[in-house]
């Protein structure tokens, strides 16, 4: 046995879900419920779980998300399940897919990328990459019978090809006797473009004839739980997200430190309405979303830490995320700044803090 049976390892599950469409037909108020305790079931398991959501309409027919799950123990991931299975949406939710695997070290040796090191195979650590392929791998049993060094030379060529994509990053996970595959391959990266130009490179490998399966392969898009939820139809994630309590001192919990971690940003909802949340060096500002111009989403735009701002992605306007003041490009208004804070793990947001739109426009730079 060439593992150390020691290792501490991680259990991932892809499970992908197929929304019936007898669900559209409900009545708005029960689908804006069903998917807020959607919602707050997922979120529940923040502190257990690592869950990334991910849609798949518009691109496949027989799946409409994914849930990445990652934890240390196989009981969580049933834990998940089980708690989905109670929930009203559950009720019309196949999962026409599940691979189940586990973190280990590879028995082949892979020298460390230039300037990038040995990543642990350990640990998932997903990226914020916009775009997650994912499909079950098969070797042949050929593959199995070659010599070790055989083997390795085939995926040195493997390994040598794939650097030749500096921008899609590999996340290879263990299946032998837990399910139907050997291995989950999840390759992240921004650029569908050129993961297709990379795979058919691999194709002409000589690793490649020693494949068996490697289907079906899913194209999934990373995005927030609640845009993910509004992919499916239905009453729209804001109208469901506003019937969340208030608490009493105005504030909304929104998000966990851990899915803000410093220098990320995301939109979330508060009393119906989009507000962009961002981690700039540990501190969290709240800003409401759209652009003032023309309604961009600054949750997708850049951050500068350095004077606390962010460029819209459309036009380049700027905005302080202290006081939401325009500080350069087209627009003319201020956005609103909400009031944060932080309890424990847990990121809360109340209205207003809003800037006057009269007050003078700070001076551009
Ligand atoms: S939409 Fe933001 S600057 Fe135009």
């Amino acid at each position: 046995m060439s593992s150390k049976p020691s290792e501490k390892r991680q259990v991932v599950r892809f499970a992908f879900y197929k929304l019936d469409s007898a669900w559209r037909r409900l009545s708005a108020e029960r689908q804006a419920s069903a998917k807020l305790e959607f919602g707050e079931t997922i979120e529940s398991f923040a502190g257990r779980l690592l869950l990334r959501p991910y849609g798949l309409v518009g691109i496949r027919g027989d799946c409409d998300f994914l849930l990445w799950q990652v934890a240390e123990d196989l009981d969580s991931v049933v834990a998940l399940q089980t708690a989905l299975n109670r929930t009203d949406l559950g009720a019309y939710l196949a999962v026409p897919y599940s691979y189940l695997a586990m973190t280990r070290r590879s028995i082949y040796e892979f020298p460390e990328a230039p300037g990038v090191g040995q990543p642990s195979r350990l640990v998932i650590r997903p990226s914020d990459a916009r775009y997650l392929f994912v499909y079950p791998f098969i070797k042949t049993r050929g593959w199995y019978m070659l010599p070790k060094a055989e083997r390795q030379v085939m995926m040195d060529e493997h390994v040598r090809i794939g650097r030749q994509y500096p921008s899609i990053r590999l996340n290879t996970t263990y299946s032998y006797g837990l399910d139907d595959q050997e291995f989950i391959v999840a390759f992240e990266g921004d650029s569908p473009a050129d993961f297709l130009d990379l795979v058919m490179e691999l194709r002409e490998s000589k690793a490649s004839s020693y494949t068996l399966r490697d289907t079906p392969t899913f194209t999934c898009v990373q995005m927030s739980l609640w845009d993910m939820l509004d992919t499916l139809g239905g009453a729209g994630s804001a109208q469901a997200v506003s019937r969340r309590p208030t608490r009493a001192d105005g504030y909304t919990p929104v998000a966990t430190l851990a899915d803000l971690p410093a220098g990320t940003s995301r939109r979330v909802y508060v009393g119906g309405d989009a507000v962009a949340l961002f981690n700039v060096n540990g501190t969290v500002h709240a800003v409401a979303n759209r652009c003032t111009h023309a309604r961009a989403s600054l949750s997708e735009g850049t951050v500068d830490a350095s004077r606390c701002a962010v460029t819209c992605p459309w036009h380049e306007g700027v905005f302080s995320l202290e006081t939401g003041q325009v500080l350069g490009g087209p627009p003319s208004l201020p956005v609103a700044t909400y009031r944060v804070k932080v309890e424990g793990d847990t990121v809360l947001v109340a209205p207003p803090g809003l800037i006057d739109a009269r007050e003078p426009i700070a001076p551009r730079s």
